[in-house]
């Protein structure tokens, strides 16, 4: 099984989506720039999305305008419906993210429809995301229970992820959304979802509400996945899922991953840096342990 582990970073997106302070647009570059210096090649730059409903995405096209392209590098961008299609074609995203969840409650939420229509609308936008080379992600939110409609069944979960990877996503996205899994619920929604997705097309997004974000990791790994989102500093969390706290930290991700042998190419000292950086330009402390000790004391990575 490979050691190659690949982080998509959600920094400029979960991790800004519902800051208080809005971060503006040269400070969001350097973000990314930063990002990307640090070794990170996917990074989810922003949400074409209603500017109502989320004010900080509303630049995420000028952000795009503004961000330089090499081949190594992939930008995404969440798509709700067809209006968001067009902007993030026309702003030149590599990836596109089609977002849906596994109860009702939140999706109505989040999308002002139910699952059934949300995944109807979507089949006409990953084909034609397809047809113009823009690869397509799923997320699937609330993937262990949702603030609304409470616990949801892995059975559930599997049977979106099919549906998803049959519309054409390359990939899915499994969100932990309000964060209250444990290694206890995380391993049978796992084990559902791997029966009919391979382990190669499943990507794991928990948010760290309980804590249990970084252990939910471990029954990921061990079952074979190798896709991490994750958010530099730990910044992150859904408007529309109360209560719901940040990302696992990418700086817990990568010192994790670099202690069990496995490998990322990220610098995780530079990576430390961007997190510090960030925290303060928000006016807010430093979600990630990791970043606060390597920064606060210049302590070395150890795990490697
Ligand atoms: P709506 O307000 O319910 O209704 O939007 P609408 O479709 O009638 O649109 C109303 C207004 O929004 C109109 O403008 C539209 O033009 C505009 P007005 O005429 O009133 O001035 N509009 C748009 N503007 C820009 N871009 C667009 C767009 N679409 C409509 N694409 C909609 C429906 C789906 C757009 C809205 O509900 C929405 O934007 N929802 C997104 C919510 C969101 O971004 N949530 C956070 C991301 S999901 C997440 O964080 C979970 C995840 O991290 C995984 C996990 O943790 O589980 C992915
Ligand atoms: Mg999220």
């Amino acid at each position: 099984m490979s050691d190659k582990v690949t982080l998509i970073e959600m920094g400029p997106r979960d991790g800004l989506q519902n800051e208080p302070r809005q971060l503006p647009l040269p400070l969001k570059e350097e973000l990314v720039h930063r990002l990307a210096g640090a070794g990170l090649t996917r990074i989810e730059v922003g949400a074409f999305v209603s500017p109502r409903r989320v004010p900080q995405m509303a630049d995420s096209g000028a952000l795009l305008a503004r961000l330089p392209r090499s081949p190594r590098l992939s930008y995404g961008a969440l798509v709700p419906n067809e209006q968001g299609l067009a902007a993030a074609l026309a702003a030149g995203v590599q990836e596109i993210g089609l977002f849906t969840a596994c109860s009702d409650g939140f999706t109505r939420a989040n999308l002002g429809v139910d699952v059934e229509i949300s995944l109807a609308r979507f089949a006409p936008l990953a084909a034609e995301a397809r047809r113009q080379g823009v690869r397509v992600r799923g997320y699937l939110s609330t993937v262990i229970a949702c603030p609304y409609d409470g616990v949801t069944r892995p059975k559930r979960v599997a049977s979106l992820a099919a549906r998803l990877l049959d519309m054409g996503c390359h990939e899915i996205s499994l969100g932990d959304t309000i964060g209250v899994g444990t290694p206890g619920s995380v391993a049978p929604m796992l084990d559902a979802v791997l029966s009919e997705v391979p382990a190669g097309q499943v990507a794991v997004h928990f948010h760290d509400t309980y804590g249990q974000a970084l252990a939910n990791l471990l029954p990921a790994l061990e079952r074979g996945v190798r896709l991490i989102d994750s958010a530099v500093a730990g910044l992150g969390g859904c408007p529309y899922a109360p209560g719901a706290s940040g990302n696992v930290a990418s700086e817990e991700v990568v010192y994790l991953l670099h202690g069990l042998g496995m490998s990322t190419g990220i610098d995780l000292a530079a990576l430390a840096t961007t997190g510090a950086w960030v925290s303060r330009a928000l006016g807010r402390q430093n979600g990630s342990k990791v970043g606060r000790a390597m920064t606060a004391h210049r302590h070395q990575e150890h795990a490697s």
